[in-house]
C-alpha cells in the first residue's frame, strides 16, 4: 500500500499538507500531493490532519482514525491562568492513586512533542512505599558517591545528604505515594527531552484529575547517570533506559495564591 492516497475529486490541491509536511517529503504533483521518500515520513499525520477537503490519507496515520478538532477549548485569558496555576505538589495524602487514574495522566502524555514523532515512551509505576524508600535511599548513596567523586553539584548534594540524612526529611521522594519512571529506547538520544515535554503534559494534566505532580530531579539525575543500585530497585526491560521520574499523589493541601515570576526577558532582533 502507497504512504499516501489522494482523493482526486475532493483534492483542491492547494499545497497546505506539502507545505505543513515536517520530513518536506512531499510535493505538488498533477494529481495532488506526491511523495518522494516515504521512509522520511514521522508519522505525525500532520499531512492529513491539515486537509482542508479531507482528501487525503496516510497509510501510518489514518483518516478515519483522526478526531476532528473543535476550537477554541480556552480562551486565552481562561488558558493563562490555567498554565499560571499548575504547581509542583511536594505534601501528598496517604491514599494511593488508584490504576486507572495513573493511567488516564500519563495517557494524556502521548500527545506531547516528541522528537521527530519519536513518541515510544515507556513508564514504570511504583506504588511500594518500602521501594520508594528504597529508592530514595539509593539516590542518597549515589550522591555520597557523586560528592567523594567531587562532581560539581558536590556543596548542592551535601545540602540534600544532610535534610535527608542528619534530619531525616524526605527531600528526595517527598514520601509521594508514587513513582513514574519514563523509560526509552538506549539509543534513543532525544529521551530525556521527550520525557520532559511528557513530564509538562503530565503536570497540567495532574490537577484537572484531582492529582498532583513533581519532577523528581535527584531520582531522574540518578537513574540518567545509569547508578545500578537504582535500576536493579526498578525491573527495566531489555535495550532501555531512564529518562525521567515524576512523584504523584493526591494533594494535601491546595495552593490559595499565585507567586510571581522573574520578568520576561526578551530581546526581538
Ligand atoms: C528538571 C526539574 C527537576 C526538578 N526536580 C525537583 C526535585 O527533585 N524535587 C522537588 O521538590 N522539585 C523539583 N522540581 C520542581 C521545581 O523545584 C519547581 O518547578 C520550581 O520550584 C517552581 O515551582 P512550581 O513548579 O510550583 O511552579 C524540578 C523541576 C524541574 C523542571
Amino acid at each position: 500500500m502507497d504512504l499516501l492516497q489522494v482523493d482526486q475529486e475532493k483534492c483542491l490541491k492547494c499545497g497546505i499538507c506539502v507545505e505543513c509536511c515536517p520530513s518536506c517529503i512531499l510535493t505538488m504533483g498533477e494529481n495532488g500531493p506526491e511523495c518522494h521518500f516515504d521512509r522520511g515520513c514521522m508519522s505525525c499525520g500532520h499531512c492529513v490532519a491539515v486537509c482542508p477537503a479531507g482528501a487525503l490519507d496516510n497509510k501510518y496515520t489514518p483518516l478515519e482514525k483522526q478526531r476532528p478538532v473543535t476550537m477554541p477549548v480556552l480562551s486565552a485569558d481562561t488558558a493563562y491562568e490555567f498554565l499560571r496555576m499548575r504547581r509542583s505538589v511536594r505534601v501528598f495524602k496517604d491514599a494511593v492513586p488508584s490504576e486507572e487514574e495513573i493511567t488516564r495522566l500519563l495517557d494524556i502524555c502521548r500527545y506531547a512533542p516528541t522528537a521527530g514523532n519519536s513518541q515510544g515512551m515507556y513508564y514504570i509505576v511504583i506504588r511500594d512505599k518500602e521501594k520508594i524508600k528504597a529508592i530514595a535511599d539509593a539516590v542518597a548513596d549515589w550522591m555520597d558517591e557523586e560528592v567523594a567523586a567531587g562532581t560539581e553539584n558536590k556543596r548542592y548534594f551535601m545540602t540534600v545528604l544532610r535534610a535527608y540524612r542528619e534530619r531525616g526529611q524526605d527531600i528526595i521522594a517527598r514520601q509521594a505515594p508514587v513513582l513514574v519512571f519514563a523509560l526509552a529506547r538506549r539509543l534513543n538520544v532525544t529521551g530525556v527531552s521527550n520525557a520532559e515535554q511528557c513530564w509538562a503534559y503530565a503536570e497540567l494534566f495532574a490537577p484537572t484529575i484531582g492529582l498532583g505532580t513533581t519532577i523528581a530531579g535527584f531520582i531522574q539525575s540518578c537513574g540518567i547517570a545509569g547508578y545500578q543500585p537504582l535500576l536493579d530497585l526498578i525491573n527495566i526491560p531489555p535495550k532501555h533506559k531512564v529518562v525521567g521520574t515524576l512523584m504523584l499523589g493526591y494533594p494535601k493541601y491546595k495552593f490559595k495564591r499565585m507567586p510571581e515570576r522573574q520578568h520576561l526577558k526578551v530581546d526581538f532582533q
